[in-house]
């Protein structure tokens, strides 16, 4: 019998991205519509036990990494101890356990979120120019999300990575910038293609493709740019300067999909599970778990959502016209 993670292309889905609250502190334009998001009500969301509940099922199964996203995950609460929930799913095979944030109101929780048993960051931030950071997040606050990379990178994290969504005319010149902050510290930046969801009017114009960039840094670095291999379940293509302490690399969602490597699986705020970013059929393994379902039954739901997984998603020209979730709803 097929393990239930497994899908009909040979991909097991070892990695659940799970998002915690559809809130956030910032209003990033790609992320959301200026005129924000219709929030579904406090009680149809997931609370700390049945969010625990649905990861041990998982990891009973088979995941053995966790990532939390939001919205901005550190807005919710209880985010120190849900991390300390997920920790006590070590012995049942958990060994990775990360966070995705925008770093705004980071930096006091760090010790308490290493503490808690945090493995490692993605902090997102698409510019390093404060004003600029107010276009592209409709607030301000770009000085905290830079003390809080430095910050996180001075702590034993096992990993800092940098996320930069890359956009036409808005930041594209700042990629070398981005780039010379993998000289001393060992963070990892990734420049993010430009990617379509509900609301956030992406057009192809204002899509950079990760060649267009990489042709920009070889005329700086030249031949001072080695190519890393390829991650198993990598979304990132990684390259590092020659004498640099970090990497950085491009996730090229867009002009080369990695799909064929996909390893992810999403359950959102609101209980439903996603079995591939850009797909629109979700399951609620909300209802079942408000409705008595036992583990078996929950784990036969994920396992026959996961068999309908396509095998790639639809590509860049028709990608924007399919209907989906804002980003904010899903977490990346
Ligand atoms: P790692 O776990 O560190 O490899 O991070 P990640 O790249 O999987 O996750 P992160 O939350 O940092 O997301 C970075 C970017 O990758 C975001 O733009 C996500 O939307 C995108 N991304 C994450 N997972 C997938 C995926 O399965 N498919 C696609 N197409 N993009 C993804
Ligand atoms: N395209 C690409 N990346 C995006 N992210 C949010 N919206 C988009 C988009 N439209 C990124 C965030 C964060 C990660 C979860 O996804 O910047 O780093
Ligand atoms: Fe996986 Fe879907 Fe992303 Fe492709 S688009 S890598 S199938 S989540």
């Amino acid at each position: 019998q097929q393990p239930v993670l497994s899908d009909l292309f040979g991909r097991f889905h070892n990695y659940l991205r799970i998002s915690v609250t559809e809130r956030c502190n910032l209003r990033c334009q790609y992320c959301m519509p200026e005129e924000g998001i219709d929030l579904t009500d406090g009680d149809k969301l997931m609370t700390t036990p049945e969010i625990l509940r649905i990861a041990r099922i998982f990891v009973t199964q088979g995941v053995d990494k966790i990532r939390l996203t939001g919205g901005e995950p550190t807005v919710r609460k209880d985010i120190v101890e849900l991390i300390r929930g997920l920790n006590e799913l070590r012995p049942l095979g958990l060994r990775k356990i990360a966070i995705t944030t925008n770093g705004i109101a980071l930096r006091r929780k760090l010790p308490a979120l290493r503490e808690a048993g945090l493995d490692g960051l993605n902090i997102s931030l698409d510019t390093r120019d404060p004003r600029k950071f107010e276009l592209f997040t409709r607030r301000k606050g770009g000085t905290h999300v830079l003390q809080a990379i430095s910050e996180a990178a001075k702590l034993d994290f096992d990993f800092v990575k940098v996320n930069v969504v890359v956009m036409r005319g808005m930041n594209e010149d700042e990629v070398p910038a981005f780039v010379e902050m993998t000289h001393d510290e060992g963070i990892d930046v990734r420049f993010i293609e430009y990617m379509p969801f509900d609301g956030n009017k992406w057009g192809q114009k204002k899509l950079v493709g990760y060649r267009d960039m990489l042709l920009n840094l070889h005329a700086i670095y030249g031949d001072a740019i080695e190519r890393l291999p390829l991650e198993k379940n990598h979304t990132a293509k990684s390259y590092r300067i020659r004498g640099y302490q970090g990497q950085f690399g491009f996730i090229t969602s867009m002009t080369n999909s990695f799909c064929s490597a996909c390893n992810r699986v999403r359950v959102m705020a609101d209980g439903n599970l996603k079995v591939c970013l850009f797909g629109n059929t979700e399951v609620s393994l909300m209802e079942l778990l408000r409705n008595g379902a036992s583990d078996a039954d929950i784990t036969e739901t994920i396992g026959g959502a996961i068999k309908r997984k396509h095998r790639a998603h639809a590509g860049l020209d028709i990608l924007s016209q399919l209907p989906n979730r804002p980003m904010i709803k899903i977490g990346g």
